[in-house]
């Protein structure tokens, strides 16, 4: 297995307000981005890291990974699946076997999520993390409640998600063409070209940074963490 990263980080992180985009504003001292990148880095299975970035952001990633050994960024698109896709391409001529695909906003991964998400990719294609959902699920419109959804089987997913290279960057390529645009993470643009996803046990605290207020919880924790 020959294991690549693309880390998506070309959001504008407008939920998440501040003057810079969510992923470069700082928790525990550093960007999140940074916390990201090291959290890949370090982990022995991963041989190389792509990021991609928003259009004007090259500053704020030198800023943000200027002492980290990953590669040049590449820009990214209009959507999450757009910038995916632009990563995969970039890894091309890399002899990935593999390959983990996650966002820049959940800084933190952990070396055992990572290890599952491999050893899913062990048995299947795709492996995503997830944590089945506990709360009462509600479909809303206009303020009142229309009905109760059944929760039993539903996960709310995670990144790091893993695919076997080719057929991850084929998928991308068949949504594409097919003008699949609104694919919200990687494994639904796996489901729609037909490949079969496995879910592995996902963590609490791979939280995604949305909001202010996530980020300064994420802050708070590092900053205990670290003294
Ligand atoms: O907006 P959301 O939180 O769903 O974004 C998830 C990840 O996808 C973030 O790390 C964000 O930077 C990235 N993204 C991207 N290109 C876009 C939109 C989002 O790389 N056009």
């Amino acid at each position: 297995m020959k294991i690549g990263a693309v880390v998506v980080a070309a959001g504008s992180g407008s939920r998440a307000g501040g003057e810079k985009p969510k992923q470069y504003q700082k928790i525990g001292g550093r960007p999140v981005l940074w916390w990201t990148l090291k959290a890949l880095l370090d982990h022995p299975r991963i041989a190389t890291i792509q990021t991609v970035i928003g259009p004007g952001q090259s500053d704020l990633f030198r800023e943000a990974a200027g002492d980290l050994a990953v590669e040049s960024p590449v820009v990214g698109g209009a959507t999450r699946q757009d910038s995916c896709r632009l990563g995969l391409e970039a890894l091309a001529g890399h002899g990935l076997t593999h390959v983990l695909i996650h966002d820049a906003a959940r800084p933190f991964l952990s070396p055992d999520l990572i290890d599952r998400v491999i050893t899913g990719l062990l048995v299947h294609d795709s492996a995503i993390p997830g944590i089945a959902v506990a709360d009462t699920l509600k479909k809303a419109s206009n303020g009142t409640i229309e009905r109760t959804i059944d929760r039993s089987g539903l996960w709310a997913v995670q990144t790091p998600q893993g695919f076997a290279y080719a057929a991850i960057c084929a998928a991308h390529e068949k949504a594409f063409k097919d003008g699949q645009t609104q694919l919200t993470d990687d494994a639904a643009v796996a489901e729609f070209a037909g490949l079969t996803v496995a879910v592995v046990p996902g963590e609490p605290e791979n939280r995604k940074m949305t909001t202010q207020g996530d980020l300064a919880d994420a802050d708070r924790a590092l900053n205990r963490s670290l003294t």
